[in-house]
């Protein structure tokens, strides 16, 4: 079966995925839309036969569409998911679901009321190392976990304003969250402290912390930390998860796994593409109705938007908060 695919955003991560799919058998990017006609026009000229639209509603009135890949900054989600499910369109939709709460909690609901099928693009759960650290953990006592996501600050204008991207722990360092929710369970309890150390001063309209520690309680009772900083020069960075247990250290990055046991060190580098996989799962369900290859669905994104969401809370508090339901 033939598909067509619009992607809505016309910025980087656009491309990252509209070159996958075009690549792919009998997938075809047929329309693109974002905030201009010429950024549209633009992107689709990359794909044969794509059209550039103006507006998502002028994209879905040209013609059928059978997913829409929605690749927007955080601060632009909403509308976009809600015209979709009206029009009970598919959608693959980029992490993370918003800058905070409010917004993907209503577009559950909506999905809740009218299901259809959709995927989140929490791509490292796709990655065979983190499928290895989940068997491997099975079994073991998980005791604490320490993730963090080091590097410099994306260069794009709505990442550094706090209600544009929801800062870096929402918008970065949400992949290292939902990673612990995926192999270590949910989070219960969470206290933040963030400050703004450095790129205030060397970048203007700067309103996003520039550092910030997260402690964690998760519902098993295993405890975590998770930090992230956006201050160092480009290049140098480093961001992973690392497991503690009764049988080892699980020691995770985008590279490669390290599992230390008693008298025993394995190291795995597989280098499949996540992107791809996480590709493949969504057009496989599109094509089947088969949704059991999506390794993030909607409901789950929002577990790991609540737990970056009360770190913000609990770092503009000063308290601990507790992980609604
Ligand atoms: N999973 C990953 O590894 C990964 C990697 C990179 C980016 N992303 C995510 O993808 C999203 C986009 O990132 P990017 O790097 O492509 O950003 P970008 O700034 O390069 O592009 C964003 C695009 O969205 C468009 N846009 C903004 N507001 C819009 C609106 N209201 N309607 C339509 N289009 C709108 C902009 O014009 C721009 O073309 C972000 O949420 C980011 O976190 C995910």
């Amino acid at each position: 079966m033939n598909l067509n695919i619009g992607i809505i955003g016309t910025g980087w991560f656009s491309k990252v995925h509209g070159d996958i799919l075009a690549g792919m058998d009998g997938v075809r990017v047929t329309a693109v839309s974002g905030t201009s006609l010429p950024k549209a026009e633009s992107l689709a000229a990359r794909y044969p036969g794509a059209r550039g639209f103006a507006t998502l509603t002028e994209m879905l009135d040209s013609g059928k569409l059978d997913a829409v890949y929605i690749c927007v900054p955080p601060m632009a989600h909403g509308d976009i998911e809600a015209e979709l499910i009206d029009r009970a369109i598919p959608f693959l939709v980029e992490k993370p679901l918003g800058a905070e709460l409010d917004v993907p909690l209503g577009i559950l609901s909506r999905l809740e009321k009218k299901p259809l099928i959709h995927a989140v693009g929490y791509h490292f759960r796709y990655k065979a190392t983190i499928q290895k650290l989940k068997e491997t953990l099975e079994g073991a006592t998980l005791g604490m976990a320490l993730g963090s996501w080091m590097g410099d600050m994306p260069q794009v204008s709505w990442w550094r304003r706090q209600e544009g991207s929801g800062g870096q722990f929402i918008e970065q360092t949400t992949h290292i969250v939902d990673l612990l929710r995926y192999t270590a369970g949910e989070v219960q309890e969470v206290y933040a402290t963030y400050a703004n150390r450095v790129v205030h001063n060397q970048f203007e309209n700067v309103n996003v912390a520039d550092v910030g520690t997260v402690t964690l309680k998760l519902q098993s009772g295993a405890i975590a930390n998770i930090s992230n900083t956006c201050i160092l020069p480009g290049g140098v960075g480093k961001s992973g998860l690392s497991l503690y247990t009764d049988e080892g250290i699980l020691d995770w990055n985008p590279d490669r796994l390290e599992i230390a046991r008693a008298g025993e060190k394995s190291s795995y580098t597989i280098n499949d593409n996540p992107y791809v996989k996480e590709n493949e799962a969504f057009i496989h369900a599109l094509r089947t109705g088969d949704t059991s290859a999506i390794l993030s669905d909607y409901a789950d994104a929002v577990k790991t938007q609540r737990v970056t969401w009360a770190a913000f809370e609990s770092a503009s508090s000063g308290k601990p908060v507790k992980i609604g339901n």
